[in-house]
């Protein structure tokens, strides 16, 4: 076979992945909902990948803080890997604070079939599951510019999924997201 040829077949066959991104407060559930849908889609034979945001600050944005700056050089480092994974064919899941709303716009419109995903509970609910003993700590001022608390997150508009996970079951969450994704 020539080189063309198979570059020709190849490219027929693979299809571009989707990215479902996950944003919320610390402690309302991404990472939970992130790993069930991964989980889930691995076991129905799709390439799924998860970029989860504690696993991704100690590898690929090790030694950024939670600046603005840093924040979004965080979020556009992951969008970037999603990107490069997505173009060969696998779902990737993000799962980030991602509290900007204009950086993830940013991000999201650059990436192939993307399913934005609020992961919401208030805050009066993360802060009493309070799961890392974070927000205890933001409170008590120990930890600067903590999200929701000492920092900003600006809550998607028009999300494409909104999950309240203080009224659903992670089962539930679950449902619907594979819905969603047409894979229901
Ligand atoms: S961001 O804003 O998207 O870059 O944040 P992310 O990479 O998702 O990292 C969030 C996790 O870092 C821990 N942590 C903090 N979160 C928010 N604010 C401050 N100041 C902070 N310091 C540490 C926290 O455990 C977050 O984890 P999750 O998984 O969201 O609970």
């Amino acid at each position: 076979m020539t080189a063309t040829l198979e570059r020709t077949l190849y490219a027929e066959e693979v299809k571009t992945g989707r990215v479902v991104w996950f944003t919320g407060l610390s402690g309302a559930g991404k990472s939970t909902l992130a790993a069930a849908l991964h989980t889930e889609l691995a076991a129905r034979g799709v390439a799924v990948e998860l970029l989860d945001g504690d696993a991704v600050r100690e590898n690929l944005s090790k030694g950024l803080g939670f600046s603005r700056e840093d924040r979004d050089t965080n979020v556009r480092r992951i969008a970037f890997v999603a990107g490069l994974l997505a173009k060969h064919g696998v779902t990737v899941l993000v799962s980030a604070i991602s509290p900007y709303a204009d950086t993830r716009r940013e991000v999201l419109a650059e990436l192939p079939n993307t399913l934005e995903v609020f992961v919401d509970a208030p805050l009066e609910v993360v802060t009493a599951r309070d799961v890392k003993g974070l927000y205890l700590k933001a409170i008590a001022g120990e930890i600067k510019h903590f999200t929701g608390v000492s920092d900003p997150y600006e809550a998607p508009q028009t999300p494409d999924l909104h999950l309240r996970t203080d009224e659903i079951s992670v089962e539930e969450g679950l449902r619907r997201l594979l819905q969603a994704l047409g894979e229901g």
